[in-house]
């Protein structure tokens, strides 16, 4: 189960590789993002399981609107029946949801269950799961300078970081795309700064327990400096040991 020693406080997730999935098994794209949500639901428990207290998923980009309206629309109505379907189970389970994107370019029905799952597990405080659909990082660093400007604030970088939508969590530690591709695709382009990147292999569906434990004892191993020396972090580590 737990391989890793340093666990990731936040972990990020690229989840790609849906539609591959389905096509090389001669289904329709749609059926790749149903079992790209199972996917989830099993990464949701591993995350809890092994100490991650935050997990933020890229969902739907603000680039996937350019995909044929049928895939959209069928990931809309995934969308909804996700939100009828697991909010239960996931708040059981402790998970405290947030929705992270634009709003304004989703229907009034869907902007209305994402509210609502919001609402109803916001007492929970195992695993902030931050469901990134409708988002894009332009779109976050560009809202965030609107809304300082709105209020007369200057734009400085304490003013975006507490404007951005991902506001009420630290900065991802890991993260992690799946699919096999080498790119950020517009995910957490502000958050990201430093956090550490591991590229999987895995299509998302196939995305499982010992996927991510690969993911996080990479993690472990990497020595995170922050713009310092190494020798700089290795004293500060021995004096904490010490202390
Ligand atoms: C990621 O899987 C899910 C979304 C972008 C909604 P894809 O649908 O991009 O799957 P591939 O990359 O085509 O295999
Ligand atoms: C990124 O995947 C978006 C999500 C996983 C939601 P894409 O499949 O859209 O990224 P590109 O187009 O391959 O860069
Ligand atoms: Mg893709």
């Amino acid at each position: 189960m737990t391989v890793s020693t340093v666990v990731p406080h936040h972990v990020a997730i690229v989840m790609d590789g849906n539609g591959r999935w389905a096509t090389k098994r001669f289904l329709p794209r749609l059926a790749g993002h149903k079992q790209g949500v199972e996917s989830l639901r099993r990464c949701v428990r591993a995350c809890i399981q092994r100490g991650v207290r935050v997990l933020t998923v890229f969902a739907f980009s603000s680039e996937n609107w350019n995909r044929p309206a049928e895939e959209v629309s069928g990931l809309m109505s995934l969308l909804a029946m996700a939100l009828g379907r697991e909010v239960p189970s996931l708040s059981a389970e402790g998970v405290r949801l947030h929705f992270v994107g634009d709003r304004q370019g989703l229907s009034e029905k869907v902007a209305a269950g994402l509210a609502q799952a919001e609402q109803s597990t916001a007492h929970n405080e195992r695993l902030v799961l931050n469901v990134c659909f409708n988002y894009g990082g332009r779109w976050d660093i560009a809202q965030a300078a609107a809304s300082l400007v709105a209020r007369g604030e200057p734009i400085t970088e304490a003013g975006l970081n507490g404007a951005m939508a991902l506001a009420h969590v630290p900065d991802p530690d890991l993260f992690i795309r799946t699919g096999g591709e080498y790119r950020i695709s517009n995910f957490l382009l502000w958050q990201s700064a430093y956090a550490e990147f591991f590229f999987s292999p895995s299509l998302w569906p196939d995305f499982d327990e010992a996927a991510l434990d690969a993911a996080l004892q990479d993690y472990a191993s990497r020595e995170r400096r922050f713009g310092q020396t190494s020798a700089q972090i290795q004293q500060v580590a021995a004096s904490q040991v010490r202390a």
